[in-house]
């Protein structure tokens, strides 16, 4: 039987590795073991994924927490690299491009076990972004790449990485096609909050490019002030700190919440009218309900979304934010496949169980 290491520790991470998980412990020839590093701890921003994902309880929680990133990398480094030595996996698992992704593929690589990295191959092409130098390490530290579109594939390309590189599709597309349904059946936050279909927009904000610089958080908040649409704002706490620390201030047209769970977030992205954000998730979240979104962000690695018109790139400036949300409302209706069958988790285990 083959032992392999899962290093999960943000939000996103929990939502890409349920599919998976479930997908690994179906087989009898692979043996799955969690380790979450803690960077996301409060009960909304963790507890609660892994409880509506149905995501097996890590065997390890290193409690690692918020830091600074050479704190939170480094000490992530050094517990990781302890569990792995008294494991000692087959393989080692990461997701996505957080600090939790770099440091579990480091502490993996240094002791040569062979790294798989789910969603490979995404660049913004932009060193100031954390996310991207993340990514592009954990890319060259993995001996297994699982990228979920061919723009993935041809990045890794572009810089050399062509052996054990797979098109297998977004496993988040999986996760959407078995969570909305779920979801329709178990969350009653339009209820709870009182909301129409099509009458409000969602918006998340939580990207160090805007939460930690004043003039874009300023302005985007402005935005929404004075766009006049019921905006429903779940607060990450990064971002609830910063609008503190500024004093900057949301109009009554805003209703702030905490962060959601998965399943009461999908239903509001399904019925917003738009989508506004800078999650890479949420871009594609939007795009396979169909609900037409703004990127508060200068550029995007989710390119597809954009080229069909579905996702329009508006970065910080209110301007472009409040011309986009006046366009007319375009239901998009159909959109091109451009990430995957659903069965990408699938795909996934094939190849690890043939490495
Ligand atoms: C991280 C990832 C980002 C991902 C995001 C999803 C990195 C570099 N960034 O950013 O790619 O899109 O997760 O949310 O890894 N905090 C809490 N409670 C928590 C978690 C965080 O209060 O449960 C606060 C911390 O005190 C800190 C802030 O949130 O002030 C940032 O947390 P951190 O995990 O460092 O980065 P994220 O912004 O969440």
């Amino acid at each position: 039987m083959k032992k392999i290491i899962t290093v999960i520790g943000a939000r996103p991470q929990f939502i890409k590795a349920a599919v998976v998980s479930k997908a690994l412990l179906a087989n009898k020839n692979l043996k799955e073991i969690i380790i979450h590093t803690g960077q996301h701890y409060d009960h909304n921003m963790s507890k609660i994924f892994f409880d509506d994902l149905k995501l097996p309880k890590p065997a390890y929680d290193l409690k690692i927490g918020s830091k600074d990133h050479g704190a939170q990398t480094g000490l992530m480094l050094q517990k990781i690299e302890e569990v792995l030595l008294k494991e000692k996996p087959d393989l080692v698992l990461v997701y996505g491009d957080t600090n939790s992704t770099l440091a579990g593929s480091l502490a993996a690589v240094k002791l040569h076990i062979p790294v798989a990295h789910v969603e490979a191959g995404l660049r913004c092409f932009d060193k100031t972004v954390p996310e991207e130098v993340n990514r592009v390490i954990t890319d060259h530290n993995s001996a297994l790449l699982f990228c979920p579109t061919t723009n993935a594939l041809d990045n890794l390309k572009k810089e050399g990485l062509t052996k054990n590189v797979y098109l297998t599709g977004d496993v988040m597309y999986d996760s959407i096609l078995l969570m909305i349904e779920i979801a329709k059946k178990q969350s009653s936050i339009m209820k709870n909050l009182k909301l129409n279909p099509k009458k409000y927009c969602l918006a998340t904000i939580h990207r160090a490019e805007n939460t930690d610089n004043l003039e874009r958080l300023k302005e985007i908040v402005e935005a929404l002030n004075e766009s006049k649409k019921e905006i429903i704002l779940p607060l990450h706490p990064r971002t609830k700190k910063y609008l503190a620390e500024y004093k900057i201030k949301t109009a009554k047209n805003i209703k702030i919440l905490e962060p959601l769970s998965y399943l009461d977030l999908l239903i509001l992205e399904k019925n917003a009218s738009h989508v506004i954000t800078d999650s890479g998730g949420m871009q594609k979240e939007a795009y396979f309900l169909k609900t037409p979104c703004l990127t508060l962000r200068d550029v995007t690695e989710w390119v597809e979304t954009v080229s069909t018109g579905a996702n329009t790139i508006v970065g910080a400036d209110k301007q472009k934010i409040l011309a986009a949300l006046k366009k007319p409302d375009s239901t998009i209706k159909e959109l091109p496949n451009h990430y995957g069958n659903g069965k990408a988790a699938q795909k996934i285990i094939e190849i690890l169980k043939r490495f």
